[in-house]
C-alpha cells in the first residue's frame, strides 16, 4: 500500500530494533515522516540508513521528564503526530510468582506498562486538535498467561487494558487506538535463546513456526492506516493462530 502514510508525521518508539525497526522502515517507505525514539543509540544510525525526513531520537520511555521534553520537541517540529507506534519493550527474568524479585518487576512495569502508558499520554496530547492513530505493541502475553513470566504478562495485560480504555474515550475526538499482539516473532529479543528452544516453541504455532518482524509490522501499519478507519480499541494477535484453540 505505498502512499497509505504520505505526509504523515509518525513516531516510533523502540524503533531501531526488532519490530519497532520493521515498523519504522515501512511507515517511511509509505511515505510517512518517521521519528524513531530509543534508548539503545541507534536510532540515529537507522534514521540516516531509512534517509528521507527520517530522524532519530534519544528517548527512555521510563523516564517522565524525558517524554515531556519529547513532546515538546515534537510540537516545536511539526505542531502534532499523526501516527504513534507506541513499541518499546523489555523482558523480566523469569521466576515463580511467590519468588519473583521486585527489582526485574519494576524495571519491566516502568517501560513497559507506565512508560507505554506516558508515551500513549503524549500521544494522545499531540493528536488531540488533529485526531491521529496509536497503536500499541502488547503481546499474546497479554492475553494468555505464561508461567515464570508475571512481570511481563502483567505489564502486557496493563497495555491491552490501557488501549481500550483510550479508544473508549477518544473513539469521538478522530483518535483511534489499537494494540498489535504478537506471539513469538523472530527479532533481536530471540538472540539468547537457543535455537532448540526456539524450534520446540515454533512447533506450539500452528503455523509451525515464529513470525517475522515484517509480518508484525504490516499488522500494526493496517491497524494505524486509513484502511482501518472504524477499527478501535482492537488487540490485533499476529501469533500464526496459536491463540485459536
Ligand atoms: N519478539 C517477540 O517475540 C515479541 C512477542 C510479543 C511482543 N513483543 C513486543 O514487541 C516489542 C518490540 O520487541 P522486539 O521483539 O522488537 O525487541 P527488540 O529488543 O528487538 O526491540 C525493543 C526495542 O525497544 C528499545 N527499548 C527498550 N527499552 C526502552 C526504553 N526504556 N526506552 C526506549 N526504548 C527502549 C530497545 O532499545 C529496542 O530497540 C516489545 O514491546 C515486545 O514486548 C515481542
Amino acid at each position: 500500500m505505498p502512499g497509505t502514510f504520505e505526509g504523515k508525521i509518525a513516531v516510533v518508539t523502540g524503533g531501531a530494533s526488532g519490530l519497532g525497526e520493521s515498523i519504522a522502515k515501512k511507515v517511511a517507505a509509505e511515505g510517512a515522516t518517521v521519528v524513531i525514539a530509543d534508548v539503545s543509540g541507534r536510532q540515529d544510525e537507522l534514521a540516516k540508513e531509512i534517509g528521507g525526513t527520517a530522524v532519530g531520537y534519544k528517548l527512555d520511555v521510563a523516564d517522565e521528564e524525558a517524554i515531556n521534553a519529547f513532546e515538546t520537541w515534537l510540537r516545536d517540529r511539526y505542531g502534532h503526530i499523526d501516527t504513534l507506534f507506541n513499541n518499546a519493550g523489555v523482558n523480566g527474568v523469569m521466576a515463580l510468582s511467590h519468588e519473583y524479585p521486585m527489582d526485574s518487576f519494576d524495571k519491566v512495569m516502568s517501560v513497559n506498562a507506565r512508560g507505554a502508558f506516558m508515551v500513549q499520554r503524549m500521544g494522545l496530547r499531540l493528536m488531540l486538535d488533529e485526531g491521529g492513530s496509536i497503536v500499541n505493541t502488547a503481546s499474546i502475553g497479554g492475553l494468555f498467561a505464561t508461567p515464570t513470566a508475571s512481570a511481563y504478562i502483567t505489564s502486557k495485560g496493563a497495555v491491552v487494558m490501557m488501549t481500550k480504555t483510550a479508544a473508549l474515550e477518544y473513539a469521538r475526538k478522530g483518535i483511534r487506538v489499537n494494540a498489535v499482539a504478537p506471539g513469538i516473532i523472530r527479532t533481536p529479543w530471540l538472540d539468547g535463546l537457543d535455537e532448540d528452544l526456539i524450534e520446540t516453541l515454533a512447533q506450539q504455532v500452528p503455523q509451525g513456526r515464529v513470525g517475522t518482524s515484517d509480518e508484525a509490522a504490516d499488522v500494526a501499519l493496517f491497524l494505524a492506516s486509513d484502511h482501518a478507519t472504524h477499527v478501535t480499541g482492537q488487540v490485533m494477535l499476529v501469533d500464526g493462530g496459536r491463540s485459536a484453540g
